[in-house]
C-alpha cells in the first residue's frame, strides 16, 4: 500500500514527480490519499489503462450497488455521473436533447461579451488576482445564464459548490448539498409556474423522448446540480492553470503571442499539462477483474488518474514539458468513454475566448507573486489565487 499522505504538502503542490515515481514500477497501485480523506482503493496512473479504464462497463459508478448511498445522492439524488447503464443511457439522451452543440455555440457572442466586461473592470487596476477578476465569474455567470439561474446569490453558491466538490468535512459536505438541493427545487417549481422561458432549465422540464419519456422532478434536480456544479469548478482552473503554465514557460507564452492561430492546441496542451479533474469520480469493480497484470476484487475502488495519464511518456514523449506546438491527441482531461464530458464544448469556447481576450489586452501580463495554495484532495487540480500584473 502506498500512503500519499507520506508525501507531504509537496504532492499537492506538484502531485506529477509521485505520479511519475509511481508509473515506473508500474500503471496501478493501491493507495491511501492524503488526509483529511484519506480513502483507499486503486489508483492508475498509466495512460493506456486509464484510458481503458475509463471505458469499462465492469467498472460501475453506481455505489448503491455496492450496498451505500453516498451524501450527495441522498439528498440531491441520482445524476448522470454516479448511475450505470441503462439508467445513464436514459438521462444522457434526455439532457443531450436540449444542452446541443447548437446551444453552445448561440452562447459565443455573450461569453465574448462577459469576458470583455470583466476584462473591462480589471484592466485599469494593473494588477490583480486572475481567479477572482476573471477565471471564476467568467463560467459561473455564463453556466448561471445557460440554465437560467438569475438571482442565484453567486458568493453563497460559490461556498456551498466549493463545500461539495472539495469538502472541509463529511457534514458540511451535507449541509452545502442540502441548501443547494432547497435552492433547486424552488428555482424548478417557479419556472414551473411562469411563462417557458428559453434556457436550459426550461428547456429539460419540457424535454420529452418519443415514447413520452421525461425527467422527473427530482432527476431535473440532480441533472441541475450537477451541470452547475461541473459547469464551473472546473472550468475556472483550466483558464488558471492555462495562464499559469503560460506565465511559467515564458518561451511557450512568445510563441503563442507570436501566432495566436496555436491558441486552440495549445488550450488542449493545458487539459493534458494540469487538467483541472486530477482523478476521475470514483469507480467500483462490479466483478473481479484485472488491470494491466494486477487483480481488482469485486467492490474494490477504482480512481482513475487522468493527469497522470497526461504525463505518461509511454503516451507524449518528453510529458513534463509544456509544449503549445504539441496539440496532444486523446488526452483524458474530459474522461472517455460514456462519461465523457457532457461541457467539454462549453469549457472549449470559455477557455479558448478568456485566453485569446486576456492576452490581446494584456501585452505585458506577468506573474505578480507566488500563487495560492492548491486545492485540497485529488478530484481537482487547481490554485485558489492567481495574482498577476500587466
Ligand atoms: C475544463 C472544464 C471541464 C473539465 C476538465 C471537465 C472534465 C470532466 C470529466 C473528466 C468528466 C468525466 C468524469 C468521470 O468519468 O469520472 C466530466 C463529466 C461531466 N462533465 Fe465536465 N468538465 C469540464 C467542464 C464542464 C462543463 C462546462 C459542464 C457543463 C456545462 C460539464 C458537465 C459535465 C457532466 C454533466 C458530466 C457527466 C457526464 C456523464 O456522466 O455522462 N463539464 N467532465
Amino acid at each position: 500500500m502506498i500512503d500519499l499522505g507520506e508525501y507531504g504538502p509537496r504532492f499537492r503542490r506538484d502531485p506529477h514527480p509521485v505520479y511519475a515515481e509511481l508509473r515506473e514500477r508500474g500503471p496501478v497501485h493501491w493507495v491511501r490519499t492524503p488526509p483529511p480523506d484519506a480513502y483507499e482503493g486503486w489508483l492508475i496512473v498509466g495512460y493506456e489503462e486509464a484510458r481503458a479504464a475509463l471505458a469499462d462497463p465492469r467498472l460501475s459508478k453506481d455505489s448503491t450497488k455496492k450496498g451505500f448511498v453516498t451524501a450527495e445522492e441522498g439528498v440531491m439524488g441520482r445524476h448522470v455521473l454516479i448511475v450505470d447503464p441503462p439508467e445513464h443511457t436514459r438521462l444522457r439522451s434526455l439532457v443531450a436533447r436540449s444542452f446541443t452543440m447548437r446551444r453552445v455555440e448561440a452562447l459565443r457572442p455573450r461569453v465574448q461579451e462577459v469576458t470583455d466586461a470583466l476584462l473591462d473592470e480589471m484592466l485599469p487596476k494593473g494588477r490583480a488576482d486572475l481567479v477572482e477578476a476573471l477565471a471564476y465569474p467568467l463560467p459561473i455567470t455564463v453556466i448561471c445564464e445557460l440554465l437560467g439561474v438569475p438571482d442565484i446569490d453567486r458568493v453563497t453558491f460559490r461556498a456551498l459548490s466549493n463545500e461539495i466538490v472539495t469538502p472541509t468535512s463529511a457534514n458540511a459536505e451535507f449541509a452545502a448539498a442540502r441548501q443547494l438541493a432547497e435552492y433547486l427545487d424552488e428555482l424548478i417549481e417557479d419556472k414551473r409556474c411562469t411563462a417557458p422561458a428559453d434556457d436550459l432549465l426550461s428547456d429539460l422540464l419540457r424535454t420529452r423522448a418519443e415514447d413520452g419519456d421525461r425527467l422527473s422532478a427530482a432527476e431535473l434536480r440532480a441533472m441541475a446540480f450537477i451541470l452547475l456544479v461541473a459547469g464551473h469548478e472546473t472550468t475556472v482552473n483550466l483558464i488558471t492553470n492555462g495562464v499559469y503554465a503560460l506565465l511559467t514557460h515564458p518561451d511557450q507564452l512568445a510563441a503563442l503571442r507570436a501566432d495566436m492561430t496555436l491558441l486552440d492546441g495549445a488550450v488542449e496542451e493545458m487539459l493534458r499539462f494540469e487538467g483541472p479533474v486530477e482523478t476521475a469520480t470514483y469507480r467500483y469493480a462490479a466483478e473481479p477483474l484485472e488491470i494491466a497484470g494486477t487483480a481488482i476484487a469485486e467492490g474494490d475502488p477504482v480512481m482513475i488518474g487522468l493527469d497522470a495519464a497526461g504525463r505518461d511518456a509511454a503516451r507524449y514523449p518528453d510529458p513534463h514539458t509544456f509544449d503549445v506546438h504539441r496539440a496532444p491527441q486523446g488526452h483524458l482531461a474530459f474522461g472517455h468513454g460514456i462519461h465523457y464530458c457532457l461541457g467539454a464544448p462549453l469549457a472549449r469556447l470559455e477557455a479558448r475566448t478568456a485566453l485569446r481576450t486576456l492576452l490581446d489586452r494584456c501585452p505585458d501580463l506577468a506573474l505578480d507573486g507566488p500563487p495560492g495554495p492548491w486545492l485540497p484532495g485529488m478530484l481537482m487540480r487547481g490554485v485558489r489565487s492567481l495574482p498577476v500584473r500587466w
